[in-house]
């Protein structure tokens, strides 16, 4: 069977009805199927070959849209950015080796030594080290934030500032950035807005909708679901994505295998029925440890208690997969919990099928200064739990025990 069109791609709406979720993450960056296989083939293959020189010459010269080679293009991987773009209600995506691909390119293509960057403190470490130790190396500075307030945001803009980079819910704390509100100041200031969306997923959450003009993703955790495959994914304007691409892809050679591009294509379209118990259960799971004696605080965006409960509610779906919680008796509780509990995985990552749980503290916030660790939030008792599919009186009956 040949490799699918690229002018395969899209699908059908049966009626005027706008298609649902559910169904554009089932079909959506899938050949619409007449005839043979229902499942598109896994494109292996680094070169293509050319029906003509006439078309060598125009795939080279951009007037044709013929795969050339694989770091260029794949039509497996072409699939997947049209699903995300969908499902992100972006023009257009490219998928990039992990997360940090997508968030380091994004970056790199679009700042310049001189350029300055305004972000929160509390970010995924590795995001938090690439604009503390990394991007400063190339001249570019970044602005860190105490609060997610679009106001901060606002005092923090410099005549250098080219980016307002915003994750949100933010890692590990859950707290909140108002998308709608920072991207409207950096269209008002000439600024790109770019949103870590890897929490939420676009089940959850639409930051291009709220304004924001570039979504970065590490596929690696709820989009693909299941824990096998590491990837990323821009989502933005087509002239934006593609600056971008040439960067991250074609420059510094971060492209996604066409068999991770397999598997999380796979798990997108499981991701509403996912998103949606992983959700459920996540909410039941924070309501049960805001009783429970031991635990001194739970982060979570819908309960009553999180200080951006009036922001979920405007830009949120649901709170999201993951539960934050402070153990009244500090690292001595959360090291006797984490080696205690049974059903939950003591692991890093998150948004598997499998409830994860871990220590930021002295793992994934770990590269992050001490007094900046204890500025945002992330305290020696946090723990965070990536809320997978089990059933959660199950997690309940595990934390119960293992909290002791
Ligand atoms: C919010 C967030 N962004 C980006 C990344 C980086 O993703 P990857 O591990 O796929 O490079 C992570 C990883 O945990 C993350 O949690």
């Amino acid at each position: 069977m040949s490799p699918p069109e690229r002018a395969d791609r899209g699908i059908d709406a049966p009626t005027a009805r706008p298609l649902s979720f559910a169904t554009r993450a089932v079909h959506a960056g899938h050949p619409r199927v007449v005839r043979g296989p229902v499942e598109a083939p896994i494109v292996t293959s680094v070169a293509f070959a050319f029906a003509s020189a006439e078309e060598a010459e125009g795939a080279f010269r951009g007037e044709n849209d013929a795969f050339i080679y694989g770091r260029w293009g794949n039509p497996t991987v072409l699939g997947l950015e049209a699903t995300l773009a969908d499902l992100e209600g972006g023009e257009a995506a490219v998928c990039t080796a992990s997360g940090m691909a997508a968030v380091a390119g994004s970056l790199l293509a679009l700042l310049e030594a001189g350029d300055h960057v305004v972000a929160p403190r509390a970010l995924y470490g590795e995001t938090a080290r690439l604009l503390r130790e990394r991007l400063p190396r190339l001249g570019i500075e970044t602005t860190f934030i105490d609060d997610t307030h679009a106001a901060s945001f606002e005092a923090a803009i410099r005549p250098a500032t080219r980016v307002l980079y915003m994750e949100t819910p933010q890692n590990p704390t859950l707290r909140l950035t108002d998308v709608a509100a920072v991207a409207a100041l950096g269209r008002a200031r000439g600024l790109l807005s770019i949103v870590d969306n890897t929490f939420a997923t676009p089940w959850c959450q639409t930051p291009l909708a709220l304004g924001a003009d570039i979504v970065v993703h590490s596929m690696t955790k709820a989009l693909s679901g299941h824990g096998d495959a590491i990837g990323g994914a821009v989502v933005a304007r087509r002239d934006l994505r593609d600056r971008i691409a040439d960067t991250v892809v074609k420059g510094l050679g971060a492209v996604l295998s066409p068999i991770s591009a397999y598997l999380v294509a796979r798990g997108i379209r499981t991701l509403d029925v996912r998103m949606e118990r992983a959700c459920r259960s996540a909410r039941t799971i924070a309501e049960w440890l805001e009783q429970r004696p031991g635990v001194a605080r739970v982060h979570y965006p819908t309960l009553l208690s999180h200080p951006d409960h009036d922001l979920a509610g405007r830009q949120m779906r649901a709170g999201g997969s993951l539960v934050s919680f402070e153990l009244a008796g500090g690292r001595a509780a959360g090291r006797r919990l984490l080696d205690t509990v049974g059903l939950c995985v003591h692991a890093v990552s998150l948004g598997d099928a499998r409830t994860l749980i871990t220590h930021p503290a002295s793992t994934t916030a770990s590269t992050m200064p001490e007094a900046d660790r204890a500025r945002v939030g992330i305290g020696e008792g946090l723990v965070r739990l990536s809320v997978g599919l089990e059933d959660a009186g199950d997690i309940i009956a595990d934390l119960d025990a293992a909290i002791g």
